[in-house]
């Protein structure tokens, strides 16, 4: 099966949609990888970097367009590239299909399979492939850079022999994927961030991002559909920008991505504002290309006003190419590993992130995909069985209600024997008990006794422990671990070989492959947090 990878021909578009390292992988998993000539020279991959990993090199669009099964692009394909699409063929690219309805229907006379990588849904299972907000990280970072590229002054404080610097003051309006990006970058060049959303459940993320959440008094969430956000009342809007013309007279720096799906880019920042900053200030607005949350914004542009640059570029993910190319191209290799490599491709429609993204099939529309069913309501709570009319055999502890409803037909009133519920195991558990105490010696029975208690204890202590307390109860167990490994030793030492010395030498051999990996288990954690 042959994948081709085009040149990107939309005017300043540098990305490509698969770098050597992604091609790469692609023929791992059996593709046949085709490259226009030149397709990644903009994002510094040159041809023979592809051809290293086995891709061909073909001329020009017609031949790559020709030859491939599945069209790999970045931008949504003109009108002359889709001509030039295979009939029956299956394109996967950026298409953002509620504004490109003329494009869709060009596809469809196609007949062509399309996968809108705009339209992958946003749930935890397809976040390797979300490529919105794979360029919308690159965007936050980007946005950071080009402020720092216009501001006159440092970022961090310092205080040098020559004098003290103050910190730049940064306010990022929005909390996305890209405002979460501009608040790590900015924070890590040490500049005061502050930043605000309308959506109350980022607080936490902005804060755990070491930024201060700015407070409105106004009791309305912004949450809407899917994560996203929604329109607010005028009150709010103009409660929030009463906020932003009092951060204007103290910050150096706003990154603004305030934006609602499907609609205009809320206007947030005023002429007034900009007038209020002081001069060599800057605006990066990322909502440049929904026309922009700042009044003074021109998108694609970099323009002066009142001495306060503002950046309106709509293409920050392509003036980082070489990355957002590899990001992009993972997203893709991630989709295709989804949709079964080579051997086993196929367009799933149950696969609910291929459903989610699938525009048109064999030129028949799917989009937009039907809504996910609702999540069922919890059923409701069985009545408290009856003590006296329930049957003993039937009984449970009122901890554990039936999860099934159990059927009543066939005079079948008990659970079989060996199911859970079966008294059957307890029965013979419990004559097992009896014919230890009446036949075991004393001594025996004390150390019995205690074993007993201790595996129910230990049993319960470890199956109820929450998740967030593993990391302590490990290291309980390794202090268990070590009581059992001097136990073992006292038990093996001078002592003649007996089975009391075989079972302490087991319990050495157990306990320390515990501790030896509760410390290697441990070490692995705080790699994780090590920078
Ligand atoms: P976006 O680009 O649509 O919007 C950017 C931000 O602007 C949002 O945080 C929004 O609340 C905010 N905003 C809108 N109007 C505003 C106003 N008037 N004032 C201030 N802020 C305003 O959002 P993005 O980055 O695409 O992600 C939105 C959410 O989607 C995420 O926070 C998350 O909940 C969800 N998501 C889930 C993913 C997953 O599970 N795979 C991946 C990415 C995002």
């Amino acid at each position: 099966m042959k994948i081709g990878i085009p040149k990107e021909i939309h005017p300043g578009e540098r990305r490509v949609a698969a770098t050597p390292d992604t091609a790469k992988r692609l023929k791992s998993f059996g593709f046949d990888v085709i490259v226009e000539s030149g397709a990644g020279a903009a994002a510094e991959f040159v041809n023979l970097a592809y051809t290293d990993v086995g891709c061909e090199i073909v001329p020009d669009a017609r031949s790559l367009w020709a030859a491939a099964d599945v069209v790999l692009k970045v931008r949504p394909p003109t009108a002359d590239e889709v001509l030039l699409l295979r009939e029956g063929g299956t394109l996967i690219s950026f298409i953002y299909p509620a504004q490109n309805k003329q494009l869709l229907e060009q596809l469809a006379a196609r007949k062509a399979t399309v996968i809108a990588m705009d339209a992958v849904p946003r749930i935890s299972r397809a976040q390797k492939l979300d490529a919105l907000s794979s360029m919308a990280n690159i965007s936050g970072y980007r946005a950071i850079v080009e402020a720092a590229n216009n501001f006159g002054r440092f970022f961090t404080g310092q205080i040098t022999a020559a004098g003290k610097v103050p910190p730049a003051k940064v306010l990022v309006i929005g909390a996305g994927v890209a405002g979460l990006a501009a608040i790590g970058v900015a924070k890590g060049l040490g500049a005061i961030v502050r930043s605000f959303d309308t959506r109350p459940v980022v607080k936490e993320q902005i804060e755990s991002m070491g930024a201060e959440f700015l407070l409105l008094d106004f009791k309305e969430d912004g949450t809407g559909e899917g994560g996203y956000a929604k329109p607010m009342s005028e009150e709010f809007i103009a409660a929030e920008m009463d906020l932003f013309r009092r951060q204007a007279k103290e910050v150096d720096i706003i990154i603004t991505t305030a934006l609602i799906p499907g609609r205009p880019a809320p206007k947030l920042i005023t002429r007034d504002m900009l007038d209020l900053m002081r001069p060599g200030s800057v605006l990066v607005d990322l909502a440049a290309e929904a026309g922009g949350n700042c009044e003074a914004t021109v998108p694609g542009e970099k323009v002066q006003y009142a001495g306060v640059t503002v950046v309106g570029y709509t293409d920050l993910p392509s003036r980082m190419a070489s990355q957002s190319s590899q990001l992009y191209g993972s997203n893709l290799c991630h989709l295709l590993d989804d949709m079964g490599k080579a051997a086993n491709y196929r367009v799933d429609e149950n696969d609910e992130v291929v459903r989610g993204a699938l525009v048109l099939r064999h030129g028949e529309l799917k989009w937009p995909p039907p809504k996910p069913a609702a999540a069922p309501t919890p059923a409701a709570k069985p009545a408290e069985p009856k003590p006296a009319a329930t049957p003993v055999a039937t009984s449970k502890p009122a901890s554990k209600p039936a999860s099934k409803p159990r059927g009543h037909g066939g005079g079948h009133h008990g659970p079989p024997a060996g199911e859970p519920g079966s008294p059957l195991p307890l029965l013979l558990a419990g004559a097992a008990l009896v014919g230890i105490g009446v036949g075991a010696p004393p001594a025996f029975l004390s150390h019995f006794t205690v074993f007993v208690l201790a595996c129910f204890i230990g049993y319960q202590v470890v199956w109820n422990v929450a998740p967030a307390l593993h990391t302590p109860l490990m290291s309980v167990t390794n202090a268990i671990s070590g009581i059992i490994i001097l136990g073992g030793m006292l038990q093996v030492s001078g002592a003649p070989t007996s089975a009391a010395t075989i079972l302490g030498a087991a319990a050495i051999l157990l306990a320390t492959i515990n501790v030896a990996g509760g410390f290697l288990v441990t070490q692995r954690m705080l790699k994780m947090f090590r920078k």
